[in-house]
């Protein structure tokens, strides 16, 4: 099996370098090749997704993926900024199927920042539909404002579209996720504003005919946003598309007290996939030693479940990351009085211990 490494930037190297560390641990025979993406691709070929880094993500089984990004780029102009490499392989790799756990560990309820019993026992999935919506529509751009209140005035534009396959596909994922869980499925759009999201709402009440088993309900995103913060126990599987997914899945892992905790995937329709932490490079603490490498260490879990077919290598690791928590091992993002502060690779020494 074939594992593409894109440590990319800020903290990415580090927490990468323990995730492959407890590959490494399993006892299987993998082959994981490097190569640089985002900004310290950038650095060194001119570009944040070269074509050897594309190529080698194209013909591995899967990729474990760290983190791009610094404000250092921020002046860059857009196309060679380190966000296109992530974008960049979504689209050139298909992977439209984005899996955001939102899981709320036992042992972390008082890191939320929510009263400790609306979270507790929290385990919510969110699902992102990841190719489409106005994050790729075309077209968009600046002119002229041909109409509109000011003719004539500068403006810029994206749009927001979704064909019927596109959602379709998505709303299938959505479903069979949710048959493996609660059995519930909530689709978020905002139907009542928008053209796009009626389209949306419409084709996954299509869908629905076919998952009798599964309860669908829809909600307005506004609504959907209020609602993760009031009683987010109540959800079980979240479907979205692309623009609302990326909101509402940062608000939703916030809710588990750490961002530094929360793997996610992202698949394309053979189940080959992109696997990275949730949260992003952390510039401001790059090369400290202190970033919570979990996140990504759980990332390789969902890899070898979804792409590897590894179930039970995943479940090891899971039960690893649990162990360490028990044992009150905290890196600084999930301290708190009465635990031991440990670093990135303090905390990736103990996963394997466990392992
Ligand atoms: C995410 C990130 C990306 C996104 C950025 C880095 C382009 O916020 O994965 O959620 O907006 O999708
Ligand atoms: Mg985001």
């Amino acid at each position: 099996m074939n594992i593409a490494i894109l440590p990319g930037d800020g903290i990415g190297p580090e927490i990468v370098a323990e995730a492959v560390k407890v590959l490494n641990a399993l006892g299987e025979t993998f082959n994981l090749e490097t190569a640089l993406v985002g900004g310290a691709a950038y650095e060194a070929h001119g570009h944040p997704l070269p074509e050897s880094t594309l190529k080698l993500a194209q013909q591995s089984d899967a990729v474990l993926f760290g983190a791009v990004g610094d404000w250092k780029y921020d002046t860059l102009e857009r196309a060679l900024r380190p966000e296109q490499a992530i974008l960049g392989l979504r689209k050139h790799l298909a992977l439209f199927a984005n899996f955001r756990p939102a899981i709320c560990y036992e042992q972390l309820t008082n890191a939320s920042s929510l009263k400790p019993e609306l979270v507790a026992g929290l385990d919510i999935l969110i699902i992102r539909e990841l190719n489409g919506d106005i994050y790729f529509g075309q077209p968009r751009g600046r002119r002229k404002s041909p109409d509109g209140l000011f003719p004539g005035a500068d403006e810029a534009f994206d749009t927001m579209r979704y064909s019927e396959p596109e959602i379709r596909r998505i709303a299938h994922v959505a479903f069979q996720a949710a048959r493996k869980r609660d059995r519930r499925l909530t689709s978020v759009d905002k139907a009542n504003v928008l053209e796009t999201s009626q389209f949306w709402r419409d084709v996954v009440v299509e869908v629905s005919k076919e998952y009798s088993d599964v309860v669908l309900d829809h909600m307005y995103v506004d609504n959907a946003a209020m609602q993760l913060v009031r009683a987010p126990k109540k959800f079980d599987v979240v479907v979205t598309g692309n623009m609302f997914g990326d909101i509402l899945s940062d608000e939703a892992a916030m809710l588990t007290g750490s961002i530094g905790m929360l793997p996610s995937a992202s698949l394309d329709a053979n189940n080959k996939g992109l696997y990275e932490p949730s949260h992003g490079s952390a510039p401001d603490i790059a090369g400290q030693g202190v970033a919570n490498p979990l996140a990504t260490i759980l990332s390789a879990a969902m890899m070898l479940r979804f792409s590897l077919g590894k179930v039970e290598q995943a479940n090891r690791i899971e039960a690893a990351v649990k162990k360490v928590l028990s044992q009150g091992l905290r890196t600084a993002d999930i301290y708190e009085a009465g635990t031991k502060k440990v670093g990135t690779q303090e905390m990736g020494a103990a996963v394997l211990a466990a392992l």
